[in-house]
């Protein structure tokens, strides 16, 4: 029997965009909004409402538009999910919220004129026309596993040519959705070329051994991929690939100490680190959207 593919980034894109997972975070953005804890760190860290701030993995824009409420007014996002940023738009519209910016764009591969499409002043259009879309992703490439660098984008070098951002985010967890690691170290020297220095980089990932219970079903799936009977799909101890009633997902689930060795490979100074229990306590709307996770900030040094 053949051995079922890898999980690819062509599948974790696909999988956002379908039905069932863009109706999810579609409610999410237009009935959940930020939880208390993204809010309690937000404005801890983010503390000036006109800085130039990037999320990435924007969804349908359940935390972009929870930044514009709290006053943020120079907000670029982006998703790789073309039907998510498609939802994000329009809730943008809906809600007055038009000077932000959504880009479709895969966080490792961010487009060489990103931080020349920010202007500096805030509160002005967007650039395109009359849309606040801009389409960077080439749909007839095939991004379904990271590719050797092009020439032309060697050409980038290491640092942002235009105005960087003073700040960036990648919340629930959606830098974890980055199957391979060196995927996810790509997507955070990425984040670090576009931010200037001092930016904060806040961020969420789940914590293989925040509990007993996870700690014991750790140990069981060391014991499967010690006797090679793990997932064939799964790239890497730690991925999980599961599917519920709101969607299929692929989560890379770290331990700290990775955590901290990829901040520390990729230019990032870390900061803060805290389980989101500790910091607030959610409303069931929150915790039945989405499991206890860690929350992390790092410095671009
Ligand atoms: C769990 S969802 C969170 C969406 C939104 N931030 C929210 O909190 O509702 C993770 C998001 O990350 C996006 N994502 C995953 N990998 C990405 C990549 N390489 N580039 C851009 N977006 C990515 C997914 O498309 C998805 O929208």
């Amino acid at each position: 029997m053949e051995k079922p593919a890898k999980i690819s980034a062509a599948q974790v894109r696909a999988d956002f965009n379908d039905l069932h997972a863009v109706v999810h975070y579609t409610r999410a953005a237009h009935e959940l909004g930020l939880w208390k804890s993204e809010r309690l760190l937000i404005e801890r860290f983010f503390p000036e409402r006109d800085a130039p701030l990037l999320e990435a993995g924007c969804g349908a824009g359940r935390v972009t538009l929870g930044l514009w409420s709290l006053g943020y007014r120079r907000l670029t996002a982006f998703d790789f999910a073309q039907e998510l940023i498609d939802q994000a738009i329009s809730l943008a519209t809906e809600r007055g919220a038009t000077p932000i910016r959504f880009l479709h764009a895969d966080a490792t591969q961010l487009p060489p004129g990103l931080c020349h499409l920010l202007d500096d002043k805030p509160g002005v259009p967007p650039i395109g026309e009359s849309s606040h879309r801009c389409h960077l992703i080439d749909d007839k490439v095939d991004h379904g596993s990271r590719r050797e660098r092009p020439a032309q984008e060697e050409e980038r070098g290491t640092e942002c040519a235009g105005v960087p951002f003073a700040g960036a985010l990648f919340m629930f967890n959606g830098l974890m959705q980055i199957p391979g690691r060196e995927n996810r170290r790509v997507a955070l020297r990425e984040l670090h070329r576009v931010c200037r220095p001092g930016a904060p980089l806040l961020f969420t990932t789940h914590d293989r051994d925040h509990s007993p219970t996870e700690c014991a079903l750790w140990r069981l799936e060391t014991l499967r991929w010690i006797r090679g009977e793990q997932d064939p799909r799964l790239v890497e101890f730690g991925d999980r690939y599961f599917e519920d009633q709101a969607c299929r997902t692929f989560m890379h689930l770290p331990d700290r100490r990775e955590i901290l060795e990829d901040l520390a490979a990729t230019g990032w100074r870390h900061e803060f680190d805290e389980m989101r229990a500790k910091l607030a306590r959610e409303p069931r709307a929150v915790r039945d959207f989405s499991d206890e996770c860690r929350f992390w900030v790092a410095q671009r040094a």
